[in-house]
């Protein structure tokens, strides 16, 4: 055996937290989730899943939407198979009992007279749902009305104005997903020349709490991109902010005062515990014509975010290898921990459990304040 490797601490692998194999994975239900965009939704109910539960949305076409868990009472068979009957209720697409949006049977065909449909018993499952910024929303659990509204997307509007909206499913969990879009070290690497790359330079992290989130705004970061830098001489620095809300929104906003800004909100649905669905929301202003900026930002995007989605799949792949995760942290992991906690404190607060309660999950969470400056090379 080779010496001097410092082996002296034998491997650990986490224990399992929420049966998920000791991995980051939390699923706060009492928030709003992304379902599908307006535009996904068309007349016919849409299918999807929230953390593994069957879902079949549709428009109730009186402006209202229905999000039903995707099985009938009746006999299990998906309601989403079926249609959306004129007057704005879902029909089964086997024996026909209809759903309104709330998920009360409003006809059982050939039910004799006197026989009320509406039994509490044929009740579909329902999920709270609305549309918002062009988005649908679902809230997370079942048969409770909300308690809060949507995440609301940044409002960027006048001449030089767009939005290009993209949509990416992810091999992973939500948390590695939310680290992922927020983490700027791995961007000098996972995108070499695309992304940074060129000279290092040193940029300043703070990192704050923000109300059911955290931020962090990066100081001194050089304008460009990849191989194209502001000479090193020049003081023009971006405007860049990373942030994380509860339960899954991951935004980046950089700035060049008086000629450009770009939010890119990204909604994430947890699919499933290593399957999570992004869309991403970039609205932007600049000088340049929308018609310029619009085509670069989709190539540059899903450019990113192809290596991004290989990069995630290929860590899952080992998270689930090992049977666990096993991480370790610097100064640089700057959100990742953070929003680990919130996730988990989110999720623990409504079993009841106090946030001191154990955190579970990645094995690397040595209590920090939130409220934290980190300066690195990038
Ligand atoms: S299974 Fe839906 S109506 Fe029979
Ligand atoms: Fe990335």
């Amino acid at each position: 055996m080779r010496a001097g490797c410092g082996w002296a601490v034998s491997p650990v692998i986490m224990g399992a937290v929420n049966g998920h194999e000791g991995a980051s994975v939390a699923f706060p239900a009492r928030w709003w989730y992304p379902a599908c965009t307006t535009r996904e939704l068309g007349t016919r109910p849409l299918t999807t899943t929230l953390m593994e539960t069957p879902l079949a949305i549709f428009r109730d076409r009186r402006g209202g939407l229905g999000a039903l868990v995707d099985r009938c009472p009746h006999r299990n068979y998906p309601p989403s198979l079926g249609r959306v009957i004129p007057d704005g209720v879902l029909e089964c697409g086997y024996h026909g009992w209809r759903f309104d949006a709330c998920g009360n049977c409003v006809t059982v065909p050939g039910l004799l007279d006197g026989q009320e449909a509406a039994a509490t018993t044929r009740r579909a499952v329902s999920h709270a749902a609305v549309e918002r910024d062009g988005i649908v929303w679902v809230w997370g659990e079942p048969e409770v009305a909300p308690t809060r509204e949507p995440f609301p997307l940044p409002l960027i509007s006048g001449r030089g104005a767009g939005e290009v909206v993209f949509r990416y499913d992810l091999d992973c969990s939500l948390h590695a997903a939310l680290e992922n879009a927020l983490d700027v070290p791995h961007t000098a690497f996972l995108h070499r020349g695309i992304f940074r790359g060129g000279n290092p330079r040193s940029i300043t992290a703070v990192r704050k709490e923000l109300s059911d989130g955290v931020e962090a705004q990066y100081l001194g970061e050089p304008v460009g991109m990849g191989p194209i830098r502001a000479r090193a001489e020049s003081q023009r620095t971006f405007d860049h902010w990373d942030r994380f809300f509860l339960p899954s929104i991951a935004q980046i906003e950089y700035a060049i005062e008086g000629w450009a800004r770009v939010v890119n909100t990204v909604l994430h649905l947890p699919l499933s515990p290593y399957r999570t669905r992004a869309w991403f929301v970039v609205r932007y202003w600049s000088r340049l014509p929308a018609s310029v900026v619009r085509p670069a930002v989709l190539l540059r995007g899903k450019q990113i975010l192809r290596q991004d989605a290989r990069a995630l799949a290929a860590q899952t792949s080992r998270i689930r290898a090992f049977g666990g995760e096993r991480y370790t942290s610097t100064d640089l992991d700057i959100l990742g921990n953070a929003i680990w906690r919130l996730l988990r404190q989110a999720e623990r607060s409504e079993s009841g459990l106090t946030t001191a309660a154990e955190l579970g999950g990645n094995g690397d969470r040595h209590p920090e304040p939130v409220e934290r400056t980190v300066t690195f090379n990038v």
